[in-house]
Formats: C-alpha cells, sequence, structure tokens
C-alpha cells in the first residue's frame, strides 16, 4: 500500500485525525538507532552546577527559538500555505526536541479545513528550543545544511575540555570539533525543497578568509573569558552561551527573559559589524557611500529575506529644508523599494541603499524540462538582480516576489559579502549650488513591518509584536559641503 492509499483509508476511518501528505522535506535531524535522546531541562538539571552557563543561554536566541511569535505565525502559515507539505522541516532546527519527540505533527483540521501544527500547547520543556543536551549531544554533521545532525544518546556531555573534572551527573566526551564552525553549520543553513537558498550563514562563512585563518562561529558568538566550566571545578577557558546576532524577544518584557539585556548586546555587536564612509565628490556632484563588512558572513546574514540593512540619508539646504531624502519610511513603516507589494509608494526611493534578500517564485523553474535548463534560469535571474537593490522584475525572466521561504524557488541576494564593501553613490545633480548638510545612519531591523503585517493578518500574529521591533543604529555620519 503506497502512502497515499494508507492515508485515503486512515482518512476514512477517523476524519478527525487527517492526514500529513508525503512531506516535501525529509527529516532529517536523528538520533544514533533512533534512540530517544534523554532531554532534560536546563535550569534544573544543569544549572546546579554549570550556573553561569545557564544563566546566558536562557536569555539567547536559542531558548527563545520555540517561543518566538514570529516563528510561532510563520510555521502556522507555512502548514497552511503549502498544505502540510513543509512537515517537520522549521521545528527541526527551531523545536528540536519536539520535532525529535515527533510530538507536533501536521494535521489537517476537518473543522479548519487547513493544515496545522500544534507549536504552541507543548510542555514548557520542549519550547526551550535547542537546549543544551541538543547541542551537546552532536555526534555527526552529516550535511552542512538543514539539520542533518546525528545525536548521541549515550548521555555524555560533548566539548572540548580534554580533562574534565569528573561529576556525578554525567560523563564528559572530548571533542575538538566543538570549537569549529560545522557543529554549527546544519541549523545554520536552510535550502528549501524547491532549492530556493533561505539561509546561507555557514557557506557565506566557509567560503571567506575568516575559514581560512580559523576564525570560527564561536570566536565572535561564543567569546571566550576566564572563569569556571562548573562550580567547584578549576578556572580554565571557557565560553559565552549567550550567542548574541541581531534577534530580539518581540514577547511582552515580562514573557521572556533577558529584554534590556540581549537589546543592549545586539545593539553593540551590530555597532560592530561595518565600518561606514561618506565622501562628497565635488566632481561627479554626489555622496559617496561605502559599508565595509566586519561580520564573518555576509551582512545581513541568516534570515536574510527578513532582514533589512540601509541607508537613511537626509540633505538639508542652507535654510534647513529637507532637500533630499532616501531611506526615509513610508506611513505604514516600510522602507520604499521598487516592490508594489512592499509598501505604499513602490518605486520613490530610487537612490534607495538597501541590503538584503528578495525571495522569488520564478515560474519558468517549475516548468523548466532538466536539472540544467534551472540552473541556467537560476544563474540569468541571479545576474539580473544583482546590480541595483530595488526591483526584482528581471529583463526576460518573470519573476515575482514573495514574502515566505515555502514559496519561493529562488532568490536575489543583495548581501554585502563577507570582507566586502558595498559601495554606493547619492547623484546630487538636481540640486542647485549651494551649501548643504547631510546626515546619515546605517541601520538595522530584523523584519519588514509588511512582513508582520501578513502575518497579523492571515496568520494572527499580535499587532503589538510590530511595536516591540527596534530598529538599530549601526553608524552615523554628519556631513557639510558645498555644491558648484
Ligand atoms: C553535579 C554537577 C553537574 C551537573 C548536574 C552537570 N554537570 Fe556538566 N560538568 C560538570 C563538571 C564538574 C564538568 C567538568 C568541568 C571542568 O573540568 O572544568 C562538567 C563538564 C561539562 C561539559 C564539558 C564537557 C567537555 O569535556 O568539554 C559540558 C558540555 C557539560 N558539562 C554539560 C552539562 C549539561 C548540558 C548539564 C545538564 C544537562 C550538565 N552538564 C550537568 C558537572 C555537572
Ligand atoms: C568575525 C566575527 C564573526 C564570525 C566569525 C561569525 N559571525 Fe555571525 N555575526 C557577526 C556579527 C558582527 C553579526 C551582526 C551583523 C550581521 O547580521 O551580519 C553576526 C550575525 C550573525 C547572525 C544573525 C544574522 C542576521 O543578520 O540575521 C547569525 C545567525 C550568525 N551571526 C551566526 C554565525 C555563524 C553560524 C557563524 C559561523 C559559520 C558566524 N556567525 C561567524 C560576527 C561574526
Ligand atoms: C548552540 C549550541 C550550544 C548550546 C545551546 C549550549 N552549548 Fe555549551 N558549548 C557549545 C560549544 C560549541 C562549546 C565549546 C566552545 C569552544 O570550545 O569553542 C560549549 C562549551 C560548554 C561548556 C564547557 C565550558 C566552556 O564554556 O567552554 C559547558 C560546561 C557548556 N557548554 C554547558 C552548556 C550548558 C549547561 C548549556 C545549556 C544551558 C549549553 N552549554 C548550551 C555549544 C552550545
Ligand atoms: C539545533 C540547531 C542549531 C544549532 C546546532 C546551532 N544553532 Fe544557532 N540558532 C538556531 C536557531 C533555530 C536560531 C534562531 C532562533 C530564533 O531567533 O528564533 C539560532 C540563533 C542563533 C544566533 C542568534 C541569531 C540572531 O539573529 O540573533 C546565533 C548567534 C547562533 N544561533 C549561533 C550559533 C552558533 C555559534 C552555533 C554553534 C556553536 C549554533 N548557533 C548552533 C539553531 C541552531
Ligand atoms: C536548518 C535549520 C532551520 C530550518 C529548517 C528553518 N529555520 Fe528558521 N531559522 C534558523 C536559524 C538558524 C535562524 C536564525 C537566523 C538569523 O538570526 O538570521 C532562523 C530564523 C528564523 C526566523 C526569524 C526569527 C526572528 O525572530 O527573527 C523565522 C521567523 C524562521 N526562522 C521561521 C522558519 C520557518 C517558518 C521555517 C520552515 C519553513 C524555518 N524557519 C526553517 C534555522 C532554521
Amino acid at each position: 500500500m503506497t502512502r497515499l492509499h494508507q492515508c485515503i483509508v486512515l482518512m476514512a476511518i477517523t476524519l478527525a485525525v487527517g492526514c500529513a501528505p508525503e512531506p516535501e522535506y525529509p527529516t532529517l535531524l536523528t538520533t544514533w538507532d533512533d534512540q530517544a535522546l534523554t532531554i532534560t531541562d536546563p535550569e534544573k538539571a544543569c544549572a546546579e552546577c554549570h550556573p553561569q552557563h545557564v544563566e546566558e543561554w536562557r536569555i539567547s536566541n536559542h531558548a527563545y527559538s520555540g517561543n518566538d511569535p514570529a516563528f510561532i505565525a510563520m510555521t502556522k502559515l507555512a502548514q497552511a500555505q503549502s498544505l502540510g507539505k513543509v512537515g517537520q522541516f522549521c521545528v527541526q532546527c527551531h523545536l528540536p526536541v519536539a520535532a525529535l519527540a515527533q510530538m507536533v505533527p501536521s494535521k489537517f483540521n476537518v473543522e479548519t479545513r487547513r493544515f496545522e501544527q500544534d507549536v504552541v500547547n507543548l510542555d514548557p520543556l520542549v519550547k526551550k528550543g535547542v537546549t543544551c543536551d541538543i547541542c551537546h549531544s552532536i555526534a555527526e554533521v552529516v550535511e552542512t545544511r538543514n539539520a542533518r545532525l546525528v545525536l548521541a544518546t549515550d548521555g555524555l556531555m560533548r566539548g572540548t575540555i580534554a580533562d574534565p573534572v569528573p561529576n556525578r551527573f554525567h560523563k564528559s566526551k572530548y571533542d575538538p570539533s566543538y570549537a569549529e564552525s560545522i557543529v554549527c553549520s546544519s541549523c545554520h543553513a536552510v535550502v528549501n525543497g524547491k532549492g530556493a537558498l533561505i539561509e546561507q550563514t555557514f557557506d557565506e562563512w566557509q567560503f571567506s578568509g575568516f575559514a581560512a585563518r580559523g576564525e570560527t562561529c564561536q570566536s565572535c558568538h561564543m567569546p571566550e573569558y576566564q572563569g569556571q566550566a562548573a562550580k567547584d571545578g578549576p578556572t580554565r577557558t571557557v565560553h559565552r552561551h549567550h550567542f548574541v546576532g541581531v534577534d530580539v524577544s518581540l514577547l511582552p518584557e515580562d514573557e521572556f527573559p533577558g529584554y534590556h539585556e540581549m537589546r543592549e548586546m545586539t545593539a553593540a555587536l551590530l555597532r560592530t559589524a561595518a565600518e561606514f564612509r561618506v565622501r562628497f565628490n565635488a566632481d561627479a556632484r554626489a555622496l559617496d557611500v561605502e559599508i565595509e563588512n566586519k561580520a564573518g558572513h555576509s551582512l545581513p546574514s541568516g534570515a536574510t529575506a527578513d532582514r533589512q540593512v540601509w541607508v537613511e540619508a537626509i540633505i538639508r539646504n542652507s535654510a534647513g529644508e529637507v532637500v533630499f531624502e532616501s531611506g526615509t519610511l513610508d506611513a505604514r513603516g516600510d522602507i520604499r523599494d521598487a516592490v508594489a507589494k512592499h509598501n505604499l509608494e513602490p518605486g520613490t526611493d530610487p537612490q534607495l541603499l538597501f541590503y538584503g534578500q528578495f525571495l522569488l517564485k520564478v515560474p519558468a523553474i517549475d516548468a523548466a524540462m532538466s536539472d540544467d535548463e534551472k540552473v541556467r534560469i537560476r544563474a540569468r535571474v541571479t545576474a539580473a538582480c544583482l546590480p541595483v537593490g530595488l526591483g526584482v522584475v528581471t529583463d526576460d525572466v518573470e519573476a515575482m516576489a514573495v514574502h515566505f521561504p515555502w514559496a519561493a524557488n529562488w532568490q536575489c541576494n543583495h548581501l554585502i559579502g563577507a570582507e566586502k564593501t558595498a559601495e554606493g553613490s547619492y547623484d546630487l545633480s538636481s540640486l542647485p549650488s549651494g551649501e548643504y548638510s547631510a546626515s546619515l545612519r546605517l541601520l538595522y531591523r530584523t523584519f519588514p513591518p509588511f512582513v508582520l503585517r501578513t502575518l497579523e493578518d492571515l496568520a494572527g500574529l499580535d499587532p503589538a509584536v510590530k511595536e516591540r521591533l527596534p530598529t538599530v543604529t549601526m553608524a552615523t555620519q554628519q556631513l557639510n559641503f558645498q555644491l558648484p
């Protein structure tokens, strides 16, 4: 009996249970011999001996991932719109404990007539996301993407301490790969079932000079300090577990710990992420801008379809009137890029300097007869959307911008590569001669409001989430100049 037949039989027996279709995505996160992994509550099982590690991890994004309202809303929409085809894909990385224990099946709900996956009503332990046990049980990284990990069920805690002091709770296993980016790789690279490159952090890093020089994810995201690996243990070189990046909790202040602390640490990291230079170019009657990426991967990186890095430029004449602006927002807080679905005034900011990613649905890729043809179409789309951060309309291939990863079969990247400097320019030739002052800010935010509004409309995201979203000023430049 094929899976579809089983499904139909099952449906006939109990309509209420529903039946998930063959997933478009195989479940890749596994354990040795498919044995169950013993999962413990960090705050109960580890805090007694590793108080500092637990204190840091509990405010991290790894602990936040299962509570993240944007993730919860997006998963809901992913199940509904893909007709259950995303299956366990999203939860493997965001709620790995639930994925391993098969706690969150994707089911057809006959009342709502939608595919649903309950990632809300879960045991609080499961919601703790990427817990200590998950990270410290990695036995093998099978592939450096899509959660293709094998977790050990032997209860040994793996790490880089070669001579650990014995303890009564667990045995330890020395594994030098814990000092390498490889342990992070398979969760920090996401390729969807249609071949769109959703997250590329590991790959961006791997093909940069950082990898060649041995500057790992841990070097920047798990800084070293002298302290105790465990209470009563010796003083050694140990590692921070805050995993500071760009995300902060978008829940109400009292619903997830570290609300202000994470905002401060994130803003501090972002202020080190780029060097921002602005120069008046009298010959060209232009302001030249350079953004030198200092991160160990692209800027932005990670969930790049959501991330926004852009320059806000406001120029005033000697009377103080604004004569030029770019990177300023529309009435709903969106950047005015050229994509009609994104904002109220598409195309009204032709000189916008924006760095991020547009997800695309390219019908020709779906219709292609061979893999070679797909490769050719993808190359054409990539070439056509490279020059500017404005439009995704390509000259000869039809491509639509889509908001969400499961709908995309390719992407248009406007990222600043690792060790690269983005160059931009504001053409001011339409301004009369005179004295001007320019204020520029390099800005970062983790979600465009249009994505959050769509999640409000289609997946019940709390509108207050939008209000808690910070925009971080990464750098500023002030400049007076005289146009001849
Ligand atoms: C009874 C105390 C105790 C408890 C409870 C405990 N540990 Fe440990 N753990 C230790 C000691 C002691 C060391 C060794 C420290 C040293 O040598 O500096 C250690 C070492 C480790 C290491 C490093 C292993 C290596 O070789 O690099 C990891 C990882 C670890 N523990 C994780 C955990 C996690 C996760 C939990 C909760 C599930 C936990 N521990 C619970 C005492 C404990
Ligand atoms: C040289 C230091 C450095 C190294 C090495 C590095 N990072 Fe980062 N990382 C940063 C900085 C700075 C930021 C903030 C700027 C940004 O978002 O790119 C960041 C941001 C991130 C983000 C959020 C990205 C976003 O824009 O949403 C993730 C996820 C991340 N890093 C993971 C990793 C992983 C995984 C590795 C290893 C493969 C790694 N980082 C290596 C410095 C580093
Ligand atoms: C995202 C993965 C990840 C998570 C989650 C995580 N750790 Fe770690 N941990 C690491 C890595 C990687 C190292 C080794 C870093 C190195 O040597 O460069 C480490 C090191 C350690 C060490 C050895 C001492 C040190 O700081 O180097 C202890 C103890 C430890 N972790 C305990 C914990 C506990 C307890 C938790 C949960 C509260 C936890 N870890 C959660 C990845 C993780
Ligand atoms: C089991 C999967 C998994 C592993 C292994 C893992 N991560 Fe993550 N990581 C995640 C997920 C999921 C998130 C996003 C959580 C969220 O914001 O909802 C995340 C978030 C982060 C962030 C914060 C990004 C931001 O935007 O603020 C950093 C930094 C990070 N991870 C670094 C690491 C490093 C370094 C390692 C290796 C030592 C590692 N991760 C291993 C799944 C993983
Ligand atoms: C292979 C692991 C992996 C898979 C599969 C995965 N994600 Fe993620 N996701 C991550 C990591 C790592 C981050 C953090 C990257 C960053 O900070 O930029 C992230 C970030 C996100 C964010 C942004 C979180 C925030 O608060 O800023 C959302 C929303 C999200 N993922 C939703 C999904 C959905 C929906 C799916 C399934 C369609 C999915 N993810 C599949 C690893 C994964």
